[in-house]
């Protein structure tokens, strides 16, 4: 996690930062936040404090209606507060210009909020252009933004929002949103519209961003899959915004503060467990492979001499491709193309333990194939690494929780002795 914290973010420091991705996050720090709506008896948002650290990203989640948009708007005054402070970067920007304010705050929504009528480019321009950076710097920085949300530059900058897919139309959102290297960057439901299988992806490109840029992001969700999934630290709100838990995914999958927040994390937190640890966390195991070029006999002689009774037949560019067991090619007549069973799944080095369960579970022998950048045989994980994994993931959790219990208990006898320290004082007086 990044520890610079960029406080000074005027015009003049963007206009100065030529270097892309310059501008790492900054803390923001809610003071007693509280917004009521005109008319309305409850407030929406009822004083949230609340630390986000500098490059950090924080998802706040909670049932529709619980207050998250109206919280993470008062951010950058979109909506104003009715009492409370913002501070961001140690700055306090509760009083400052809101235009000014959402030159340093990016701003991604759900159905991406872009203007029809304005092209990719033009879309994308738009805070940069305010700010009055010029054409050129603009223009490239455009191309820049497209490369980086996995947009070709050359296809898509002429483009009108009509003509993209929902997915697409979500980067140019986030393209747009991080124009002008903004230390913040607050999303409300970004991919609440669009297909699960793009969403996923949109996901996993968030990740690999915020690997890069290290911004500080806020994030608003109604869903807790999503949340654990991107989050350094999930806020969970109940209603008018009151924090039922603040902490790490692993801590409230493991710690859940009270009913409210179980309740939310739902059902199976053991196996929402598995998608916080990714395959390279765990063993990967070799495996005795031979590829379609290797002469019969060879294949033959390792099969005999192998421990495992089992081979795995690699392609050409030594891509998995069936696994081969004693007597499968006896059976096929020594016809490879007839022989052995299809690898019908792998995972890579960066999928979710609960990828590499799901290949394991549907896989007859109980394991699956790692492969690398390429498709490339990389190993394989089965169910026993798969259990040992989970068995300490679990053993961690349960020795932490002691930990925090430990620490809980000590704060208590301390503050007791206070109490006792100051009902003497009191006594005395
Ligand atoms: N502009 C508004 N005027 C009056 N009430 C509003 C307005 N916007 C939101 N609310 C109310 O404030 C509460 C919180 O809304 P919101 O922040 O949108 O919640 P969430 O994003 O968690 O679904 C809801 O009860 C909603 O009806
Ligand atoms: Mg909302």
């Amino acid at each position: 996690m990044s520890e610079t914290t960029a406080t000074s973010t005027d015009g003049a420091t963007a206009e100065g930062a030529a270097a892309p991705h310059e501008t790492t996050g900054a803390t923001i720090e809610l003071e007693n936040l509280t917004k009521r709506y005109a008319g309305s008896g409850d407030p929406a948002v009822d004083s949230v404090n609340m630390e986000i650290k500098a490059g950090e990203i924080v998802i706040l989640v909670g049932p529709s209606g619980c207050g998250k948009s109206t919280t993470l708007k008062m951010i950058n005054r979109l909506i104003e507060p009715t009492s409370g402070r913002i501070r961001i970067g140690g700055e306090d920007v509760t009083d400052m210009d809101p235009v000014k304010l959402r030159r340093k705050i990016g701003y991604a929504i759900q159905s991406s909020g872009l203007f029809p009528h304005m092209t990719v480019a033009q879309n994308i321009a738009l805070v940069p252009k305010m700010i009055g950076w010029g054409k050129a710097k603009t223009k490239s920085r455009v191309e820049e933004m497209l490369d980086l949300v996995g947009l070709d530059p050359g296809e898509f900058h002429g483009r009108y929002p009509r003509q993209l897919s929902g997915g697409q139309q979500q980067r140019v959102g986030v393209a747009r949103a991080l124009a002008a290297d903004p230390p913040v960057l607050l999303m409300d439901e970004p991919f609440g519209a669009v297909d699960p299988i793009t969403r996923d992806h949109l996901q996993d490109e968030l990740i690999r961003l915020q690997h890069e840029l290290h911004k500080t992001i806020v994030f608003v969700t109604h869903d807790f899959d999503e949340a654990i999934k991107l989050g350094d630290r999930i806020a969970v709100l109940r209603e008018r915004s009151h924090i039922a838990q603040f902490d790490t995914p692993e801590a409230i999958l493991t710690n859940p503060a009270d009913d409210f927040v179980s309740g939310f994390v739902g059902a199976g937190a053991a196996l929402k467990r598995l998608n916080l640890t990714r395959v390279r966390d765990v063993e990967i195991a070799d495996f005795a492979t031979v590829t379609v070029d290797d002469p019969l006999q060879d294949i033959f002689d390792k099969l005999r001499s192998s421990g495992t009774n089992e081979l795995l037949l690699l392609d050409k560019r030594r891509r998995p491709y069936k696994w081969l067991r004693r007597g499968d090619l006896m059976r096929a007549e020594g016809s490879l193309a007839r022989a052995g069973t299809l690898v019908h799944d792998t995972v890579t080095r960066d999928a979710t333990l609960r990828d590499a369960l799901e290949a394991v579970l549907t896989d007859n022998a109980g394991r699956v194939a790692v492969t690398g950048r390429r498709g490339e045989f990389t190993g394989v994980v089965d169910m026993q690494t798969l259990l040992n994994s989970v068995h300490e993931m679990l053993e961690a959790d349960r020795l932490d929780a002691v930990e925090h219990q430990h620490e809980l208990q000590e704060q208590r006898a301390l503050l007791t002795h206070h109490e006792q320290e100051g009902n003497g004082g009191a006594a005395k007086a």
